[in-house]
């Protein structure tokens, strides 16, 4: 992908914040438990690309204290509305606006892979405690179920940046964290056909397609899960994950 559309597709979110907030899955307690194991109980952690605050929520439910820092002013909005005990920042991760050493963990949802390493990775550096810990996690569609794989070729064919595509994040995290450990937490989200068109339109590629393109892909994706996946009697299909996680400490 070239950095013109990768940039134009990272600030995309803003634009469907509400949708966002509405169809994106949330994260499995245990992966959230397993990132921040090593976090007292009551210590503060930074949630950089909170995005609307889905793992924000998470991390309050847990009893952290939480910092929330996010670059798109839609998406910051969305997040203040629905959560009321976060300290909610602007910034991003290549300058998170806190001082050295101020956080026990920091935790990075759906979101590692837009930033820029070579900066960001310093920078959380910076602002984790020694013996901190950074944890990043991914809600990746479970392929093993036939309609889900199908969606997945048909999603694919568009993204070539939804994870990190490859990058090995034990390597990439640098000498100021120890080697990263990776673990795979399955969940479900039940969500009705309407609901799952509307989470494909809050993709970044997808919201920055032009109109004739999305409506097309949209169809295809309609018919697609219309003819293959199967429904409750609510109309409701289950749409399996698997939260893929990872945990570094800060040497
Ligand atoms: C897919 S959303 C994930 C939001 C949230 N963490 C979640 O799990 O639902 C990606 C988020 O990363 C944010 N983002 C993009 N580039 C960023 C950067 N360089 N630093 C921090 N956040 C960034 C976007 O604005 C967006 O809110």
């Amino acid at each position: 992908m070239d950095r013109q559309t990768w940039d134009r597709r990272r600030v995309s979110f803003g634009a469907v914040a509400q949708l966002y907030e509405r169809t994106r899955p949330g994260y499995p307690a245990e992966a959230v438990a397993w990132m921040l194991s090593g976090v007292r109980p009551g210590g503060t952690v930074l949630d950089l690309g909170a995005g609307t605050g889905k793992l924000t929520r998470a991390l309050l439910a847990d009893g952290f204290q939480v910092v929330a820092v996010e670059p798109s002013a839609p998406m910051r909005e969305a997040l203040s509305a629905a959560v009321r005990d976060a300290r909610v920042l602007e910034g991003s991760a290549e300058e998170i606006p806190l001082p050295d050493g101020s956080v026990d963990g920091i935790v990075v949802g759906q979101a590692y892979h837009w930033f820029d390493p070579e900066l960001a990775n310093p920078e959380m550096a910076r602002v984790l405690r020694t013996g901190g810990t950074l944890g990043l996690v991914w809600n990746v569609l479970d392929e093993r179920t036939g309609w889900v794989a199908l969606l997945g070729q048909e999603l694919d064919a568009l993204d070539r940046n939804s994870s990190l595509s490859g990058r090995s994040v034990a390597d990439e995290l640098g000498a100021a964290f120890r080697p990263a450990e990776q673990a795979d937490f399955r969940h479900v989200q039940r969500l009705t056909v309407t609901d799952l068109l509307d989470l494909v339109r809050s993709r970044s590629y997808v919201a920055t397609l032009e109109t004739p393109e999305r409506d097309t892909l949209l169809r295809r994706v309609e018919t697609l899960v219309l003819r293959n996946a199967p429904v409750d009697g609510h109309q409701v299909l289950a749409l399996p994950y698997v939260a893929s996680t990872y945990r570094a400490t800060r040497r």
